[in-house]
């Protein structure tokens, strides 16, 4: 599995405890930034990371900006992206097995990073259940190529 990881300067906290437990799981990753001490734009990051998820560059994205809002309304633009903004374990979970989510966001001003890293260590390793679940992907995907 290969992981694309950004942030704003709202997530630059959060970006890094993520990256700890990716490291620490053994997933490979690339982390696009932002390196930033000053304001920058979430789409500027978002964007991007979803487009090279939606290419087929990297599996997952996991984004981070202060409400993880702002991450999931930008990756959501992108055709063939499936962004979850979540902030709990149950729906971290659902969301890979129901939705097949393949962008991840966060908002590091939401939670704390304990819940964060479980987060992220339950998304990276639930499978999607495929099914009915599956029909449902089909649909949105067929509106997008409409
Ligand atoms: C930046 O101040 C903040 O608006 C951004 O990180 C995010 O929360 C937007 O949705």
């Amino acid at each position: 599995m290969k992981v694309i990881l950004a942030s704003d300067h709202g997530g630059v906290n959060l970006r890094q405890e993520v990256a700890d437990v990716l490291t620490e799981l053994q997933i490979d990753f690339e982390d696009i930034g932002c390196d930033c001490e000053g304001s920058v734009d979430y789409p500027d990051y978002g964007i991007p990371a979803a487009e090279r998820v939606a290419h087929g560059e990297f599996d997952k994205a996991i984004l981070i900006c202060g409400t993880g809002i702002g991450m999931s309304i930008s990756a959501n633009k992108v055709k063939g992206v499936r962004a979850a903004l979540v902030h709990d374990l149950f729906t971290a979970k659902v969301t890979r097995e129901h939705n097949d989510s393949n962008v991840l966001c966060m908002g590091e001003r939401v939670i704390g990073p304990g819940l964060a890293k479980e987060i992220a260590k339950t998304w990276v390793s639930t499978e999607f259940e495929g099914g009915r679940h599956q029909n449902r992907i089909t649909k949105i995907a067929e509106y997008e190529n409409k």
